[in-house]
């Protein structure tokens, strides 16, 4: 959570800062702030403000400030409420310091005691605060050094940044679990939370690893380990991401934008996977390969829309690797004493990889030996890089908080990887497997029939956008993809909606089933249609309002519903990918008839980087 800037070198730095903020605000966004040094004074400038960051913009009003080095930051409470007075960054007790920072430190209480005894007053309820007043502390006349120290006394995860007008030609900056990637350019250095930040300016990164120091100049980056101060050499990596990929391209929300890329999404992946008719992962070797057919068991741990893919995923590594696989969402894995062992796999699927939860159940998996898999989007995160293997998801950077496109491309991932350890166990054999993989290429051109038909569903969304419960059914496959599809709606419009299978209607919820009740019915071709249809006429006998996402030309659930959505008829497996579009389309369709903020929920982030 949090986003943070860091920019020395010959540009004028409010700018860049601002720039760099708009494309973090993702990472949270209910304060915002920027300091810098400014030209030829002994003096910080700061400027801050509770809420997003238009509102930091419309208070700097095109003030600016003569400077070539200074920190920015948007912040996603964790310590104190969103206020002007706790959004970062913050300074010491002489206003020469400043810092930004990402995480959470677990004993600033007792430093922040500690420091009160000597004298130190505090201006925010933040964890943040104590950094700048204890590295003033420790300072004797080396940044660096008072800046190592500082850290060496602080407990938890987090990413920090930090200027001073007592150096007022570098930059530190440094690392512990959470996010901070440096950029390299010509005269001139940046660090950041992600890489979008970075691209309008230079494509060459260098990712710090966790407890790694760096100390920025304009002309140089020099990289240390905490505890040695082991010096480390690290090349640039050149990131391939077009700014294009950034940005909106044309539609009114990212969302909308991420939910129309979906077929060359699909596309891409399959291209990436698929060659001369087998399934091709980069990083699986041999060795690999040896371990997997030895697996027992698999353990699928992620968050959010994450864990409704894991939930398909089930679906499909038990079908097609009769592997007993059991789901779990991050947060409760832990807790509940997992017996997991070293013949197991644990998949850990995340877009961003840096979800708190989910990096905790990584470190859990891997203490008890088990081999770990990463199924991420965020090429150099933190589980992609500590996972033993990972499969990146090749969706592209994702901004809408509400994921769309990321969700697609870990259902084709854990397809992919089911078929592949399908065949490893002898499961599948090499003719289902082509079989399977050419229906598979369908899919791109599916989806883009389904996101050519968004209109029809405008009557159904007119009908219902005031509504304040709605109900989301499925069967088999498609029992999470009703979970998904409330949870979208959740998130962006703010309305009640709840996820059932279809069978377990009678078990409860139908009690809530009258004229005013919508149900969104998942009822595509599948092993389960016959029941899923009775399910329906169930809800529909007590007059419910359904709105059916069906296979294309059945004509007899058309009879049940009062809207209709078509799909392209494809295998079961394959329609998780397809029922969720129209799903995506209708949450985003009622939020902004709503006037929601579709991009940037309120209560939410993108990331999740605390537990
Ligand atoms: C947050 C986001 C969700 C996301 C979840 C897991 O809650 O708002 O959209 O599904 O985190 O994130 P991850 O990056 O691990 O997939």
């Amino acid at each position: 959570m949090c986003g943070i800037v860091g920019y020395i070198g010959y540009r004028n730095t409010l700018p860049v800062l601002l720039q760099g903020l708009e494309r973090l605000e993702y990472r949270g966004y209910d304060s915002a702030g920027v300091a810098c040094l400014e030209n030829g004074k002994k003096s910080l400038f700061v400027a801050k403000e509770k809420g997003k960051l238009a509102q930091l913009t419309s208070a700097l009003n095109g003030k600016t400030v003569s400077s070539t080095i200074g920190i920015a930051h948007t912040r996603w409470a964790t310590h104190g409420a969103p206020s002007r007075a706790n959004a970062h960054p913050h300074t010491d007790t002489k206003n020469r310091i400043a810092v930004v920072h990402n995480g959470i430190i677990e004993n600033f209480a007792e430093v922040k005691e500690f420091l009160k005894t000597r004298g130190h007053r505090f201006k925010s309820e933040t964890d943040t605060e104590v950094i700048p007043h204890l590295v003033e502390e420790l300072n004797h006349g080396d940044l660096e050094e008072a800046f190592r120290k500082a850290i060496q006394r602080l407990n938890g995860y987090f990413a920090i940044v930090m200027i001073s007008v007592d150096e007022p030609e570098k930059l530190f900056a440094f690392k512990r679990s959470n996010p901070l990637v440096l950029g390299v350019g010509k005269g001139e250095n940046f660090a950041a939370s992600d890489v979008t930040a970075l691209l309008p300016y230079t494509r060459r990164v260098i990712y710090l690893q966790d407890n790694e120091l760096a100390v920025l100049t304009k002309d140089h980056i020099h990289i240390s380990t905490l505890l040695h101060q082991k010096s480390i050499r690290r090349q640039p990596t050149e990131i391939k991401w077009t700014l294009d990929e950034a940005k909106k391209g044309g539609f009114p929300h990212y969302m909308l934008k991420e939910i129309f890329e979906q077929p060359h999404v699909a596309r891409q992946t399959l291209e990436k996977r698929i060659k001369q008719g087998k399934i091709y992962f980069d990083t699986f070797h041999q060795a690999v390969n040896k371990r997997l057919a030895k697996v027992k068991k698999v353990f699928i741990v992620s968050c959010g829309t994450a864990h409704h893919a894991g939930l398909i995923g089930r679906y499909m590594l038990e079908e097609y690797t009769r592997i007993p696989t059991e789901v779990q969402v991050s947060s409760e894995f832990r807790y509940t004493d997992p017996i997991v062992t070293r013949d197991d796999l644990v998949v850990l699927i995340s877009q961003s990889g840096e979800t708190a939860d989910t990096i905790a159940a990584f470190r859990e998996a891997k203490e008890n030996g088990a081999m770990t898999l990463a199924i991420v989007n965020v090429v150099g995160s933190t589980i992609a890089r500590e996972a033993d293997f990972v499969l990146y998801t090749h969706a592209g950077p994702e901004i809408g908080v509400a994921s769309t496109k990321a969700y697609i491309a870990q259902l084709l991932t854990l397809m992919l990887f089911a078929f592949h350890l399908g065949v490893i166990k002898k499961r599948i054999s090499q003719t289902t497997l082509s079989d399977l993989l050419k229906e598979l290429q369908k899919i791109p051109s599916a989806i883009t029939e389904i996101l050519k038909n968004e209109k029809q569903l405008d009557v159904a969304v007119k009908a219902l956008y005031q509504k304040k419960n709605f109900l989301f059914i499925g069967r088999g496959y498609n029992f999470p993809t009703a979970l998904e599809g409330a949870l979208k709606l959740k998130e962006i419009s703010y309305a009640h909606a709840h996820g059932y299978a279809g069978g377990e209607m009678k078990h409860g919820p139908i009690a809530l089933i009258d004229h005013t009740q919508p149900v969104i019915c998942i009822a595509s071709e599948s092993k389960t249609y016959g029941k899923m249809l009775s399910n329906i006429q169930e809800i529909k006998a007590r007059d419910a309002i359904v709105l059916t996402i069906a296979s294309k030309g059945d004509e007899q659930v058309k009879k049940l519903s009062n809207w209709i959505f078509y799909i392209p008829r494809v295998l079961e497996i394959f329609s998780t990918i397809l029922s969720v579009v129209p799903l995506q389309l209708f949450a985003y369709k009622i939020a902004v008839r709503n006037q929601r903020d579709v991009d940037q929920p309120r209560n939410l982030a993108k990331s999740v980087t605390v537990e």
